[in-house]
């Protein structure tokens, strides 16, 4: 059985995954109204990869024997200046899922919940990735600057993203 506070937690996050997954389809429709569906496309990834983000600890609640508790989904931005500023509020906002992971994390040592730390590792992990993908991104952006034609070849590169549910690992 999970531990209550714990299971609270979890929940919570449940939550910020779905509401980063919100955020990222916003930041998908931004860019096909702006005619760069590579980067609409990668978005869109983003918003699948954040669902299943959530998904996965909503299993490992179930799993535990406790109780998932969806919440509202709060508002997401819906404009932004360009794509400069898109992936400076992707990195941001990474960045701050970094630390509420680590926040968990903090908690299931207090309590010395051993299975939800391991659990929570393969969190650490993704935020890593999660943290460099939208550091690389800003970066090419903030390069091409207003290279029209550089634009359009990252954006042509983006549209070759697939989605692969990285969250079903070999044991699942
Ligand atoms: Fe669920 Fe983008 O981390």
């Amino acid at each position: 059985m999970i531990n209550e506070r714990m299971q609270k937690e979890i929940n919570e996050q449940i939550n910020a995954e779905f509401w980063s997954g919100y955020l990222y389809l916003s930041m998908s429709a931004w860019f096909t109204q702006h005619n760069l569906p590579g980067f609409a496309n990668w978005m869109y990834i983003q918003y699948q990869e954040e669902f299943t983000h959530g998904m996965k600890m909503y299993r490992y609640i179930h799993e535990r024997g406790g109780e998932v508790t969806l919440k509202p989904i709060a508002k997401v931005d819906t404009n932004w200046k360009d794509g400069v500023a898109i992936f400076k509020q992707t990195l941001e906002h990474e960045r701050k899922v970094t630390s509420l992971i680590n926040k968990l994390m903090d908690t299931a040592h207090e309590i010395r919940d051993y299975a939800t730390i391991n659990f929570l590792n393969w969190y650490v992990d993704e935020q890593v990735e999660e943290e460099a993908n939208a550091e690389e991104l800003l970066g090419k952006l903030q390069m091409i600057g207003k290279d029209t034609a550089a634009l359009y070849n990252l954006d042509k590169e983006l549209s070759a993203r697939v989605f692969v549910d990285s969250t079903l690992s070999a044991e699942e």
